[in-house]
């Protein structure tokens, strides 16, 4: 029997593991399982954690997210196509849930899959080897909670660790003496810090939208966003602005490029993360910057030049986990011998193609086809349950007007679900207003008068 090594347990490789449960359940022989996850529980960056820094073992904290974090687009993008939210909570539910409720929802798909018995909790994967005269894997972890290293050999390595841990960190003249505090979105945790204060974000991405207005709702004094390339443009509340790329900072005062200034009291650095995956030898290891299509990966999957080492979840993401469970499926037919790799040639010739349509791409409007044009090829060659891709794209679209008409209120639209057509009702409080994030306050039935 051949073995599978997947590394990380949050959605991409529990993608993986419902797969492979999935063809298991209608006869196919599959092959051994090992997924190694160095969290104690499953989820990924949806375990929140408050930890930040090193961890109990002395390990790079994994995770990103932070007290109340709600979806930062509707649901229904994101739905399983063999789990609908309306199968799991019992009901319809509101389109943008909290942190707590998509990892409920999350893990829910999979405990009823039965695969926890995969997965080897606290065990992080520290070194994977391949060797020219073996065409098998060797994987060396260590043990968390014991710390005992130990190896096993593989056929297949799926990577599935995700790549939004590692905090890219730029440095700025001035910020060694600055008065305040200054930390990266990595290491963001709780927006009640910030109450009162006048912060500075530096990035224009979903870090620093969702950082920024986050502490704006929270109660910050004031936030300037900075950015590098272009604005984000959103029609930003009293007491938010934008300003172009921060220069220097002396003492509290930040120095932008347009040569105007500002006091702030803290920075947040929301200047993306880097790909990190320091248990890969240099030549199986994917680097770059965070895009639609990384180069190297075969359907954006396959490392070209060892297919038998695999990445689920490694490109920028506006789908997510139908994204994870497309790739999923794909990766596990290849695995079972149901899809031929082409050879070589092929393969690059068809890296080139989506490279170069990448390349193309202008905004989001043409990244959200891009992408769904990408999980529908993939959907296309497997048994994935349907899923209409065409009607997610259209929710994509129509959610980033939302954002665009009002940054505040775009959590309070309702969508449909792709997959059972019922339109979600709104949540019983409006976001802005909606100060728990816990499962239990969104869940709760409004009072009736
Ligand atoms: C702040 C933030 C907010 C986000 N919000 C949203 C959102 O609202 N909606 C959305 O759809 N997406 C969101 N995302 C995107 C997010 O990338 C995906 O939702 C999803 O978590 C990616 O799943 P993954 O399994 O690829 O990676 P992760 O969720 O990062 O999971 C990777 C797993 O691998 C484990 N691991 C890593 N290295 C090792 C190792 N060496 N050995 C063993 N285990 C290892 C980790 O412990 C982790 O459990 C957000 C991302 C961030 C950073
Ligand atoms: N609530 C939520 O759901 C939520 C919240 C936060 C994040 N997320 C998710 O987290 C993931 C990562 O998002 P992200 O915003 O952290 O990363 P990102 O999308 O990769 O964006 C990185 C940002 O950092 C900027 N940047 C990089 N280096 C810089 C430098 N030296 N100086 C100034 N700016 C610099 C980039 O600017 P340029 O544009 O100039 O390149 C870009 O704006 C996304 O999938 C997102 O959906 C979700």
């Amino acid at each position: 029997m051949s073995r599978v090594a997947i590394i990380g347990a949050g959605p991409s490789g529990l993608a993986v593991l419902r797969a492979f449960e999935s063809a298991r359940q209608q006869g196919a022989d599959i092959p051994e399982l090992v997924c190694y996850e160095r969290q104690a529980d499953w989820g990924g960056l949806w375990n929140y954690t408050w930890r930040t820094g090193l961890d109990q073992h002395g390990e790079p904290v994994h995770g990103s997210m932070y007290r109340y974090l709600w979806s930062n687009g509707p649901k229904e993008c994101l739905e399983f196509a063999d789990y609908s939210f309306e199968a799991h909570f019992g009901r319809p539910i509101p389109s943008y849930p909290p942190r707590a409720v998509l990892q409920h929802y999350i893990a829910g798909r999979v405990e009823r899959a039965g695969v926890r018995c995969h997965v080897r909790f606290n065990t992080m994967v520290k070194r994977v080897t391949c060797s020219a005269d073996s065409p098998r894997f060797t994987v060396s972890v260590r043990d968390l909670l014991t710390d005992a290293h130990s190896t096993e050999e593989f056929d297949y390595v799926i990577n599935a660790s995700g790549h939004f841990s590692t905090p890219n960190v730029p440095d700025f003249p001035g910020l060694e003496l600055f008065p305040g505090r200054v930390l990266h979105a990595h290491d963001f945790r709780d927006a009640c810090e910030f109450a009162g204060k006048d912060l500075l974000v530096i990035g224009a991405s979903y870090s620093a939208e969702d950082i920024g207005i986050q502490c704006h709702k929270y109660g910050a004094k004031s936030v300037t966003f900075s950015y590098r390339t272009r604005p984000m443009g959103f029609a930003w509340p009293d007491g938010c602005t934008e300003r172009p790329l921060l220069t220097k900072v002396v003492g509290r005062t930040a120095h932008f490029r347009d040569g105007s200034t500002r006091e702030v009291d803290a920075i947040v650095l929301c200047t993306g993360y880097l790909h990190h995956y320091p248990w890969l030898p240099d030549d199986l290891r994917l680097g770059g910057r965070n895009r639609l299509y990384p180069p190297g990966l075969y359907k954006g999957i396959f490392w070209d030049a060892l297919p038998g080492l695999m990445y689920i979840g490694a490109q920028d993401q506006y789908y997510t986990f139908n994204m994870f469970d497309a790739q999923a499926w794909y990766a596990r037919d290849v695995v079972l011998g149901r899809i031929a790799l082409p050879d070589a040639a092929v393969r690059q010739a068809d890296i080139a193609k989506w490279v170069s349509r990448e390349e193309a791409v202008t905004d989001a409007f043409d990244a959200i086809d891009y992408q769904t044009g990408y999980v529908r090829e993939l959907l296309d060659a497997t048994d994935y349950p349907p899923l209409d891709v065409d009607h997610v794209a259209q929710l994509f679209k129509e959610w980033e007007h939302h954002k665009m008409e009002n940054i505040l209120t775009y959590r309070d639209r309702s969508y449909p679900s792709v997959l059972t057509g019922t339109r979600a009702p709104p949540h019983h409080t409006v976001w802005m207003q909606a100060l728990d994030d816990s499962l239990d306050a969104f869940l709760a039935t409004p009072a009736t008068s």
